[in-house]
């Protein structure tokens, strides 16, 4: 059965570079394209404080009226203790979603800390993800999310703050089959496999926290029989450009990326 899910993130309400245009523009685009499921990859605010989670309430509720909606915190919404606000406004800050009527679970981690730019899972949420992953059939793709990127992203400058614990991260999702992992935090989008795993980065929707040539974005998953295609959205105008194409099989009671083209967005 086809799927459609949204990869959103760092929409960054209170920001300087917020735009209210981007912000309709993402608004008429997601009605149009009546997704699913919409994954929000963390970075709602920029600051974390009351005022702006205020302020992001009436479009967080909007996209939680016109689909499932799941959310993680980044970064950005640690900061202040913004935290608080986030359980009590927005959601939990970790989430397993599963539907009968699809062939994929999604799980999703809290990777932000307190008052800084960097991130971490910590060992009690790998144990719980190691448990949650265990208890999914070999037959459904298996897909994590959390705000921060586990391997550097290019065109993004100087690298300084990929998770902590990415490295014991990379070994559980790898050893335990995730097929797809969804991040934020860069502003950057991009797709990298990694031991058959995609690890799919979604840009900043709303902002002008742009790096480079880079434009205003989100993801678009289309799951179908067989394939799975991922489109980078460009906010400004909707228009999309086909970032990753893979071929799924079920095999042996176990969900394998067959063959894939990822097309590359940055300037070599
Ligand atoms: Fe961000
Ligand atoms: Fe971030």
């Amino acid at each position: 059965m086809a799927k459609k899910i949204i990869q959103l993130s760092d929409v960054h309400f209170g920001d300087i570079t917020f735009s209210h245009q981007l912000k309709s523009n993402l608004l008429n685009q997601l009605e149009e394209a009546n997704p699913d499921l919409l994954i929000f990859a963390g970075d709602i605010t920029a600051s974390g404080f009351h005022h702006e989670y205020q302020e992001a309430l009436e479009f967080v509720d909007e996209l939680k009226s016109l689909t499932k909606t799941h959310w993680v915190p980044g970064n950005h919404d640690a900061r202040n203790v913004g935290l608080v606000h986030f359980q009590n406004m927005i959601s939990p800050r970790k989430f397993v979603h599963t539907d009968k009527n699809s062939n994929f679970t999604i799980i999703g981690l809290d990777s932000a800390e307190a008052d800084v730019s960097h991130g971490q899972i910590g060992r009690d949420q790998m144990d719980w993800l190691k448990a949650e992953l265990a208890k999914i059939p070999e037959d459904r793709a298996k897909v994590v999310t959390f705000h921060h990127h586990i391997i550097p992203i290019p065109q993004t400058g100087r690298e300084r703050n990929i998770l902590l614990d990415s490295g014991d991260l990379m070994h559980i999702l790898t050893e335990n089959g995730v097929d797809f992992v969804l991040n934020g935090h860069k502003h950057v989008p991009n797709v990298w496999m990694l031991n058959n795993m995609v690890v799919l980065n979604s840009g900043t929707a709303t902002t002008g926290k742009l790096r480079g040539n880079m434009y205003a974005s989100y993801n678009e998953l289309e799951i179908k029989d067989g394939e799975v295609l991922v489109n980078l959205v460009k906010t400004e105008t909707g228009s999309k450009k086909v970032m990753a194409h893979y071929s799924v099989e079920v095999r042996d009671e176990s969900l394998l990326i067959q063959s894939y083209t990822h097309n590359s967005i940055h300037q070599v």
